[in-house]
Order: structure tokens, then C-alpha cells, then sequence
């Protein structure tokens, strides 16, 4: 029975199901036994894919979740006395409860961005005290693609970011909780927007974009995985049934399925962000270049709004809210938002600042 909760949303994009296809290869990787510990034929399978995908000798690990990916792709490229250029909105600095730096011992030096994106003079501004004891050392540069406010690097952003961080012995961490969505903008593989640009390890999510669970830690360098599986058992992600997740990765990754999710949820949020645009009573504050669209609403409808299409106030102060969609969002629920607008600036209109 359909309930107000089984709506169709903006809330995020873990918000939505299970993709049928994903469901499917669950279910077919679960008849019969299996060896544990990823030492299964699916699993052996998932790594051919990621090699195809991502080109020979990628090495894809599983965790069960984005937050872990993350601090375990940061862990195998730092040292505890080292540190982490991000952007002052990155999910490893404000959403994962200092998971990273508990972990890995490093510290997150958060660099100013009013687009998500982190640019190579701030971190030279930054990249100071070598040497000096009394400084944690940079280590690491983390960006995240696309951004967490819906922007997306171009391929030579990535590419001078990498060389900048090359040429001064920084390791260049991706968090691709949604790269797929990046792809699908850029129209380019996961290869080209990671491995060619000069990515050292890369957290890439699926959960986002039509998977149950899990994410792997996708290496481009074998040295920088060779601890991994210590590293990972110690941190309480090996999972026992691997199977799952890599069966997961393999029907997303190996199918095409991962374009078509993303391809659908970007082209649900261009027409989301058209739709906004065209209405003078509310205003776009982020350009819209994958999945999320990122607008100020008069304060007084939110409440209403977010009754009949859930979505999260992004900053409490400036009431900017995040609307996200995913392979599962629809023009009904598009336009339907957009009517809802309308009935609002007719019944109760009000300026951006009320
Ligand atoms: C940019 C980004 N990175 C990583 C994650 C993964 O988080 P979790 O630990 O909840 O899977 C998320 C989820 O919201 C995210 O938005």
C-alpha cells in the first residue's frame, strides 16, 4: 500500500529503492553456498569488471559504506602526523562526525569554496611548514565528484589538481559517492574522470545511484593497497558475504546499468533546475550540473512543501535547500513540485527574504 512515505521525494538520493536489475543479481548470486571473505566466484567476477571499467590493475575493495570508504582510502595514503586538503564543504569535514581524523590520525584542512570545488591556489597558500615538527605535514588532497553542492570538476580541473599534487608529493583522493552522476554530465567513463586524470584511490558509491549497500575503495596504485585487507578487517568492514556486494557491482558496473541510473536522475534534475529557473519568486544558488539542484524557497512555503516532496534545508541560515533526484524520480514528481510552487505565489505570495 502506497503511503505518504513511499512518495517520491528530493530528500536525497538514498532516499529511493532498490534498482529491479539490482534486486535481481542479489538474488541470483544467493542460491546455493559460497565461499566468505570475498573469496567467491561473484567477487572474482566484480574484479574483472572494475579491471574493464577501470582499466588493468585497478584493485576494488568492499566496505558497507561511503563514510568507511572514505576513511580507509585516506588511511592507505597518510600518515597519523599528516594532513588532508578538502573543501570547506566536503562530506569527510561535516558529515562524518570527524570519523577521518579519529581513524587516521590526520588532520582535515578545509579549504574556502563558494562552489563545492577546491582550486590549486588555495592549497598552495596552505602547503607550508614542511618539515617543520610542530606542523602536520600535507599528505593528501580529497576532492569530492560532484561536489556536494551539485557541481561537477572538469576533466583539466582534475588534471591540474593531480599534477599540482604530483609535483609536490600529495596522494589525490576522489570521494565518488555519486560519480557515476559526474560521468553521465561530463559524458565520459569512470576511467576517464578518475584513473586518466591522475586519481590515486577513489571511494566510489553505489548506494546512490540504485544499489542496497555497500561501496568500494578503488585503488590505481597496488602500492597503496597492499595493507588494505588489514586495514579494513581492523576497521570492522570486511564483510562475510562479499558476494552481495560485489554481485551488486558487477550487474551496475558490468551492464551500463550505472549510466542509464545516473543519465535519468541528471536529466530529471536539469529539468527541475529549468523549471525553477523560470520562476523569478524563488533563485537557483548553485549552478546545476548533476543530480542536485540547489535553490532558495521563501521560508514560509518550506514547511508545506516539504510535507507533500521531502528535501533538507541545506543552510539553516541562509535557507538554501537541497533538492535531489535519483534513477528513480519521474516528471510526475518534477512537475508536481513545480505546481505546488505555483499554488503557493498564488495563495500566499511572499518575497525570498520572508
Ligand atoms: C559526498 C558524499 N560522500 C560520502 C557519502 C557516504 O556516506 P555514508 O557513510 O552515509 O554511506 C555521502 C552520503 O551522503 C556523500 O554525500
Amino acid at each position: 500500500m502506497a503511503t505518504s512515505s513511499t512518495r517520491i521525494g528530493f530528500g536525497s538520493d538514498n532516499h529511493s529503492g532498490v534498482h529491479p536489475d539490482i534486486l535481481a543479481a542479489l538474488s541470483s548470486a544467493s542460491s546455493g553456498h559460497a565461499p566468505s571473505y570475498g573469496t567467491d566466484e561473484v567477487s572474482a567476477r566484480a574484479a574483472q569488471t572494475f579491471e574493464r571499467e577501470f582499466g588493468p590493475g585497478t584493485e576494488a575493495h568492499f566496505v558497507f559504506n561511503g563514510t568507511a570508504a572514505n576513511v580507509l582510502a585516506l588511511e592507505s595514503c597518510l600518515k597519523p602526523f599528516q594532513s588532508v586538503f578538502c573543501s570547506e564543504h566536503s562530506h569527510i569535514h561535516v558529515d562524518e562526525c570527524g570519523a577521518p581524523e579519529r581513524f587516521t590520525g590526520a588532520k582535515l584542512v578545509p579549504l574556502p569554496s563558494r562552489d563545492g570545488k577546491i582550486r590549486v591556489e588555495d592549497a598552495r597558500a596552505r602547503l607550508v611548514r614542511r618539515g617543520d615538527q610542530h606542523h602536520s605535514q600535507p599528505g593528501a588532497i580529497s576532492i569530492t565528484q560532484p561536489t556536494e553542492l551539485g557541481t561537477v570538476y572538469g576533466l583539466d580541473e582534475i588534471r591540474d589538481i593531480a599534477a599540482f599534487a604530483k609535483t609536490n608529493g600529495l596522494r589525490l583522493h576522489m570521494d565518488g559517492a555519486r560519480l557515476v552522476n559526474a560521468a553521465a554530465s561530463l559524458g565520459v567513463s569512470l576511467r576517464e574522470l578518475t584513473r586518466d586524470t591522475g586519481v590515486d584511490v577513489l571511494s566510489l558509491g553505489g548506494t546512490k545511484n540504485g544499489l542496497m549497500f555497500g561501496e568500494a575503495v578503488v585503488f590505481f596504485r597496488p602500492e597503496l593497497a597492499r595493507d588494505f585487507k588489514f586495514r579494513r578487517k581492523q576497521a570492522m568492514q570486511l564483510p562475510s558475504k562479499t558476494r552481495f556486494i560485489a554481485a551488486q557491482f558487477e550487474a551496475w558496473l558490468g551492464t551500463g546499468l550505472w549510466k542509464r541510473t545516473a543519465e535519468r536522475s541528471n536529466r530529471m534534475a536539469e529539468r527541475l533546475a529549468a523549471g525553477l529557473a523560470a520562476r523569478d519568486f524563488v533563485r537557483l544558488t548553485q549552478t546545476r550540473q548533476a543530480n542536485a539542484v540547489f535553490v532558495r524557497i521563501p521560508k514560509a512555503w518550506v514547511a508545506r512543501l516539504r510535507e507533500a516532496y521531502f528535501f533538507y534545508v541545506w543552510n539553516e541560515r541562509t535557507f538554501e535547500c537541497r533538492l535531489m533526484t535519483t534513477f528513480d524520480t519521474n516528471e510526475e514528481a518534477v512537475d508536481g513540485f513545480l505546481r505546488a510552487l505555483d499554488e503557493l505565489h498564488r495563495t500566499d505570495p511572499r518575497s525570498l527574504e520572508s
